[in-house]
């Protein structure tokens, strides 16, 4: 079988070279064509663990290759799937649809045989409806489907979870288009991956629905989180007690600064907007959305507080930039609320992270960046852990706490045993995990 993959971001580079490994030949798009120019010298333009690898391999098979030209890519393609960025549109926060339908028309100019068109983009409902008739109208000689396949994966982990998925989301109605897309996934029917067939609206909405639940839980857990701080009560018992519950799950109940990610803020937003403009509101999502915002901007407070109330003429070291461990990604990451938050009220940023510096140097000027946790450290009045990289979750405590000019850790992302951090004379803050005692209400 061949497909294209138009946009070779995150989720187009990471399905084509996987979609390649299930012995598919695939011929990757994109219009930048320095991404583009990268691909073919075997550079990676992303972080993501084990790409390059893939990527090489599949490419010296034959398999998998690189392009901008869409004509060239669509040659007697079985399917061509649009995994451009839908980022929220400025202004009012629905999503940005002008890429999924700049593709969609430049893919009708190039349908050339029977094809199945396939946003794998996250589209709000009737995206796909659209797509389709761009596509008509542009070429109503044109044979096709569309179909919409949206994907989970997670940066950082991405290769395993498009591999090993939980599940596979199928929609369109068309029996020829199903029968494409399930051959598409052949391999993975072979490990049993549950595959959800559905109508275009209902697969469009899942993917939705799948992540503001997700964002409604990690904020249920962090408001939890607070009411832990005021009772003395311990927040990662509290998310344990809970998630053994099989009815709940334990995953996504670890509390943090807020969430951020290329998908959860928009995705959230998005939804709210759908739900608003078909007069059936999702009022919890919209709570969420607006709690999430409120605690990613009050996160500098607790570095401030930790430093005696002022962070003026003082140096705080950031260890982790990006919105999550084992990706370069910065979109919408906490750290670009923090730390102009703690710049604007005096402070002084060093930071440090293993892949995300080149892409956040260009979004918070006036931090230095430093080669490792440790050159961060150095002179610091104070270190946050906004990030939980596994190289921060091991750190030689002794030589932190020489290097800083006093031993204030505040741990965002809960890496370290409140208990422990005391015992080896830190001023020690986390997230909903007051040393026993030290929260509790007055008798
Ligand atoms: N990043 C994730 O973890 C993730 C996970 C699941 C779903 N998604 C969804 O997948 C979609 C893509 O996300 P991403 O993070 O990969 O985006 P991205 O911004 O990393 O990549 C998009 C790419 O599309 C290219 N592009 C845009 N228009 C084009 C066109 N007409 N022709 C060729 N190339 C074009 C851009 O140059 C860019 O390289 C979004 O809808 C997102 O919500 C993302």
């Amino acid at each position: 079988m061949r497909i294209a993959m138009i946009g070779t971001g995150y989720v187009g580079l990471v399905s084509g070279a996987c979609f390649s490994e299930f012995g598919v030949d695939v011929c990757c798009v994109d219009k930048d064509v320095g991404k583009i120019e990268r691909l073919k010298r075997g550079e990676i333009p992303i972080y993501e663990p084990g790409l390059e690898d893939l990527v090489a391999r599949n490419v010296a098979a034959g398999r998998l290759s690189f392009t901008t030209d869409l004509r060239e890519a669509m040659q007697g393609v079985d399917a061509v799937f649009i995994a451009v960025g839908t980022p929220s549109r400025r202004g009012d926060g629905h999503a940005d649809l002008s890429y999924v339908y700049g593709a969609a028309a430049e893919i009708a100019a190039c349908i050339d045989r029977y094809t199945v068109v396939v946003t794998k983009s996250t589209v709000p409902v009737g995206t796909g409806r659209e797509v389709a008739r761009i596509i008509r109208e542009n070429r109503p000689d044109a044979d096709f489907d569309v179909a919409s396949n949206p994907e989970f994966l997670r940066e950082g982990s991405a290769i395993g979870d498009f591999m090993r998925p939980d599940r596979v989301v199928i929609g369109t109605s068309s029996p020829r288009a199903q029968e494409v897309m399930r051959a598409l996934y052949r391999p993975l029917y072979l490990i049993e991956t549950p595959i959800v067939m559905t109508e275009l609206e209902t697969a469009e909405l899942i993917k939705y629905a799948a992540n503001a639940f997700l964002a409604v839980k990690i904020t249920f857990i962090n408001e939890i989180a607070d009411l832990c701080e005021k009772v003395g009560a311990n927040v990662h018992d509290v998310a344990r007690g809970m998630g053994l519950d099989g009815r709940i799950g334990r995953k996504f109940l670890h509390a943090g600064p807020g969430y951020g990610g290329s998908c959860f803020p928009k995705d959230t937003l998005a939804l709210v907007r759908t739900a608003q403009q078909n007069e059936s509101p999702v009022r919890i999502v919209e709570t969420v959305v607006d709690i999430n915002d409120r605690r990613k901007k009050a996160m500098a407070g607790r570095i401030v507080d930790a430093c005696g109330g002022t962070v003026a003429g003082k140096t705080v070291a950031v260890l982790g930039v990006t919105f999550k461990p084992n990706t370069d990604d910065m979109r919408d990451a906490p750290a670009l609320d923090i730390v102009p938050a703690l710049q604007a009220a005096g402070a002084t940023v060093r930071a440090f992270d293993p892949a995300g510096m080149h892409e956040a140097e260009k979004l918070l000027p006036g931090v230095t960046w430093c080669a490792d946790s440790y050159a961060a450290l150095d002179g610091a009045d104070c270190v946050a852990i906004v990030t939980e990289w596994n190289e921060f979750r091991a750190l030689d405590l002794k030589r932190v706490k020489a290097l800083l000019r006093a031993p204030v850790m505040v741990d965002l992302r809960n890496v370290y045993n409140p208990a422990e951090m005391a015992a080896a004379g830190f001023i020690y803050t986390s997230i909903g995990r007051p040393l026993p005692g030290a929260g509790a209400p007055a008798a």
